[in-house]
């Protein structure tokens, strides 16, 4: 791969936690970098339930008592040319997956991945739905930091 700057759009199912969670912490973890791994970030949703709407005050929450801000962040849908936008587009869970599956064009850009898979997360796969109380959030938020401090790695061995 090449040192240049690789675009990841985390993707959830409403992008009001998961996945606005997961681009405040990947954001949050490269401001205490020494030097700029090259990554930029998004987040959006496959849904269409919450469009416009700020991250779960939860999610918010959970976040502002690690020092991550997410409120600046308005809830989108996943659309067609996300697939040619960015380089790396991560799901949430396998119905994300199947979903953003679903919509990818014959040729695009990106890969399309299970975020927790992709990062290397041990034993684990998918990150759980917090929103009907499938998970804690503060679980949500440690699961969502660790995979990201891998992703970060990865990422900066990969550019060399
Ligand atoms: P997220 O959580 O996919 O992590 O943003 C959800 C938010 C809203 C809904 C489902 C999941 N919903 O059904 O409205």
């Amino acid at each position: 791969m090449s040192a240049a700057r690789r675009k990841i759009l985390f993707v959830c199912l409403g992008n009001i936690c998961r996945s606005p969670t997961a681009e405040g912490v990947v954001r949050h973890l490269l401001t205490a970098e020494t030097s700029d791994p090259g990554v930029e970030v998004d987040s959006a949703g496959t849904g269409d339930y919450h469009l416009g709407e700020p991250p779960d005050p939860r999610s918010q929450q959970a976040a502002k008592r690690r020092g991550i801000d997410l409120s600046g962040h308005s809830a989108r849908r996943v659309r067609r040319r996300d697939f040619d936008d960015f380089d790396l587009i991560l799901a949430m869970d396998r119905k994300n997956l199947r979903d953003l599956e679903a919509m990818k064009p014959a040729a695009c850009r990106a890969e399309v991945r299970l975020f927790l898979e992709y990062a290397g997360e041990p034993g684990i796969s998918e990150v759980p739905d917090p929103y009907m109380g499938g998970a804690s959030f503060e679980h949500v938020l440690d699961l969502v930091t660790a995979a990201s401090r891998r992703l970060i790695a990865r990422l900066r061995s990969e550019a060399g």
